[in-house]
């Protein structure tokens, strides 16, 4: 290198998680390999390997309601849900560096109750609690609520903004000297006076993470998160992303490198890329059985298609916009849009029913040999079109080994991944300060 070229930037180091798959059908459930999605041995085994892989958090979804088909319990939920928190404090106990997060509504919860369950889980794992602040948006899950009913998305993300700013009121009201201060919070949505029961936490504040992708949504990860779970895998996407809300932060004092951006991702992995691609085919057959494809055209149709075959042409009438079929699931914004989609695809490709819902629901982000797989990875996140990875396994508990034994090598090898833990807080695994003590907005000076 002559004297004069620059030095070259540091290659970005890539952040990975492991996301728990439950009620979605990215899990083959037919495969002898699928476990149990509720008993503890599952979970143990899918923390376990991501620790082994030296990643920086386990993460838990939620859903405050199983969801409904025609008015019975959608096939893919009859698994069930157990309650987040608590099965990450179990997960604390067999786990020693993994961070624990877990998704939460700021919707159907309180600041003071929600605050002291994440502050304990924080001193009890030394360090390693998350929060993935979700708006839940739909009535439907409301009704199980004594609020019930509905918040509209710009009343969901100030009810989410306040939340997160009171719970940090509390984490932050216990003096260095351990004494606990009270809180006097007054808001548009909650009242909280008094001392908070959990002295400060390992982590100062746990973690926030947000999931959910409209401006009103970004403009909040922006402000208050640490890390973004976002749905934009593909590169192009992923960078307008990346860029749009990076280029959020410094209106919040924040630098680019305070909020990590984490799409949700799947991988499938061959010896050759030839026998990757079989494979992949295959699990997208195995995700969508004919009752599958059906279930997924009545969601976008809001009417009984049950007649239609499944090996068959798309229907050629047009969705219901009103039709209530589906409940406990995001509504489809523009059914007709979508529809006229699929029916285009199908006709340009000649794809039935079955196909159609395949390719258009397929999910499969990363597929290749492990070297494959490792390369675009880490082209991905060096191109900025994400900061790391939540790995969504095709297999529950042991579809992430294969990734731990063959991917993590390549990308230690490649220096873009850590090859022991430096730290045992998430914060430090994410790179991110613990948050200055402010003493509490309404605590005393
Ligand atoms: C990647 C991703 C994951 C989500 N996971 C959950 C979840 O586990 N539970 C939940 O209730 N909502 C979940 N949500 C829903 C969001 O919290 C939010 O209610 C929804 O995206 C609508 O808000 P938006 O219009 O800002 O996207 C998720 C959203 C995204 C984008």
């Amino acid at each position: 290198m002559s004297p004069t070229s620059p030095t070259p930037p540091p290659r970005k180091q890539i952040h990975l998680a492991a996301h728990f798959p439950g009620v979605n059908n990215t899990t083959v459930w037919a495969d002898p390999g699928s476990g149990s999605h509720i008993a503890f041995p599952s979970f143990a085994h899918l923390a376990r390997t991501a620790e082994r892989g030296l990643f920086d958090f386990f993460f838990l979804a939620e859903g405050l309601r199983l969801r409904e088909h025609k008015g019975r319990i959608h096939d893919l939920d009859v698994v069930g849900r157990p309650e987040s928190l608590t099965v990450l404090s179990a997960l604390a106990a067999v786990t020693e560096r993994l961070g624990l997060a877990a998704t939460v509504s700021a919707t159907f919860n309180e600041p003071y109750e929600l605050a002291r369950r994440l502050a304990s889980l924080d001193h009890l794992s030394g360090g390693r609690a998350a929060w993935n602040v979700v708006t839940t948006s739909d009535a439907f899950t409301g009704e199980n609520f004594r609020r019930g009913g509905y918040l509209d998305r710009a009343d969901r993300y100030t009810r989410a903004a306040e939340f997160v700013a009171t719970a940090r009121e509390l984490w932050d009201s216990w003096t260095a000297d351990g004494q606990p201060r009270p809180i006097a919070h007054q808001g548009e949505h909650f009242t909280v006076r008094g001392e908070f029961t959990v002295p400060r936490s390992p982590q100062g504040h746990p973690v926030v993470i947000q999931a959910g992708d409209s401006p009103e949504g970004r403009e909040f990860a922006a402000s208050a998160a640490d890390v973004i779970f976002t749905r934009h895998s593909g590169a192009e996407a992923g960078r307008a992303f990346y860029a749009d809300v990076k280029g959020r932060l410094a209106r919040y004092g924040r630098r680019p490198g305070d909020l990590k951006i984490m799409p949700g991702v799947t991988f499938v992995l061959g010896d050759t890329a030839a026998e990757a691609q079989e494979h992949a085919a295959e699990i997208r057959r195995r995700q969508v059985s004919p009752q599958q494809a059906l279930l997924a055209l009545e969601q976008v149709w809001g009417v009984d298609l049950s007649a239609y075959d499944p090996d068959g042409p798309l229907p050629d009438i047009d969705p219901d916009p009103h039709g209530e079929l589906a409940q406990g699931r995001v509504r489809i914004a523009d059914p007709k849009a979508v529809a006229d989609k699929w029916r285009a695809l199908s006709r340009a490709k000649g794809l039935s029913i079955r196909e159609t819902v395949i390719e258009t629901t397929g999910r499969q982000s990363f597929v290749g040999t492990a070297q494959d797989v490792a390369a675009r990875m880490d082209a991905f996140v060096q191109t900025d079109a994400a900061d790391g990875f939540i790995l969504v396994p095709h297999l529950t508990p042991g579809g992430l080994d294969p990734f731990v034994d063959r991917v993590v090598p390549l990308l230690q090898e490649r220096g873009v991944f850590r090859t022991a833990y430096s730290g045992s807080t998430l914060r430090s695994h994410l790179g991110l300060p613990e948050p200055a003590r402010t003493g509490g907005r309404g605590g005393r000076p």
